[in-house]
């Protein structure tokens, strides 16, 4: 068996020390780093991935595509499955600023506790799911990974316009996601409602970023809050990043580290699973899968 080659492809200047060292624990042999890659000139970095090994062994080599921004890494994506041809192709995972990982992560957290409709019965009503801090790469994932699973989803913004945009380009990805914007300035006045009906309430607002304040959630119904930010204050009043399924009241409780341990075994699963003959291209809902058997 060739040694594993990863190719990892960055959209940012300096490649992510982050996706490297997962990647050399996840049992990479060697990895290839490059920053600055664009979907004008990757195209030469996946002919030197796909043209320098034959047969089975074309298998041992893999590509990664990251990056702080989602649209450039996901055009850059497309660029590389585009360039394969026949079976000349390797696996491709697409992970920028680690949203899908992230994202599935807290689906599979929130899907312990509550019967998103795919699990249960057809009939039965929608999981009413809020996403704060919803347009940034992590939210959009959680949002669309969510709607996916039958929820539906309230992404919500401090923008009107950025909410609709982000609904609108998961949309576009998956048709009949049903994924409604909501402006908030003022949670209790704008987003008071929707909190009220929601069994699960998702933040994904920026590092520090304190969205839901402890005496607002004290009056929400959900059953499951999770809260992605690591960095004091807390996304969600009252939720320790340790937090991991912590019961408060009638509802379980989960922060980012609670989240972080399922999110590193996708991570590494999912790089594992790159070096397969069927050359799998592995986006959010694919991670989600790869999360149900970690
Ligand atoms: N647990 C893990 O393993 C893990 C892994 C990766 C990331 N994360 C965390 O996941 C969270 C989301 O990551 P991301 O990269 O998607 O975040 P991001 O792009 O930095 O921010 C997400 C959204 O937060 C809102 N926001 C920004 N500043 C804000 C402020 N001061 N007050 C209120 N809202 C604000 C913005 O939405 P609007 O401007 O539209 O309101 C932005 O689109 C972060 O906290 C990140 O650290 C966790």
């Amino acid at each position: 068996m060739p040694r594993r080659v990863l190719l990892q492809l960055d959209c940012d200047p300096q490649p992510s020390t982050f996706d490297a060292v997962v990647a050399v624990d996840a049992g990479v042999d060697v990895l290839l780093r490059h920053g600055g890659v664009t979907p004008d000139n990757v195209v030469p970095l996946v002919h030197g991935a796909m043209f320098t090994r034959g047969g089975a062994d074309l298998a041992a080599t893999a590509i990664f595509v990251g990056g702080s921004d989602v649209a450039v890494a996901e055009e850059v994506c497309r660029r590389v499955s585009a360039t394969f041809f026949g079976p000349v192709r390797v696996g491709v995972l697409l992970d920028p600023s680690g949203a899908n990982t992230t994202a599935a992560a807290a689906v599979i957290a929130a899907a312990r506790h509550l019967a998103l409709a795919v699990d249960a019965d057809p009939a039965a009503e929608r999981v009413a799911a809020v996403v704060l801090g919803g347009t940034g790469p992590v939210g959009q994932r959680v949002a669309r990974l969510l709607a996916g699973r039958g929820a539906a989803v309230t992404l919500v913004s401090r923008d009107r316009d950025r909410a609709a945009a982000a609904a609108a380009r998961i949309g576009q990805a998956r048709p009949g996601a049903a994924v409604e914007p909501l402006a908030v300035a003022d949670f209790e006045r704008d987003a008071g409602g929707v909190l009220s009906r929601a069994g699960l309430v998702v933040a994904a607002g920026a590092a520090g970023a304190a969205l839901l304040p402890r005496a607002i959630r004290e009056r929400c119904s959900a059953t499951v809050y999770i809260d992605l930010n690591a960095v004091p204050p807390a996304g969600i009043e009252g939720i320790a990043a340790t937090d991991k399924a912590r019961p408060d009241g009638r509802a379980v409780c989960y922060g980012a580290l609670g989240v972080g341990g399922t999110k590193m075994k996708i991570h590494k699963a999912a790089i594992a699973r790159l070096f397969s003959p069927d050359a799998p291209l592995l986006d959010a809902e694919e991670l989600l899968a790869i999360g149900a058997t970690v």
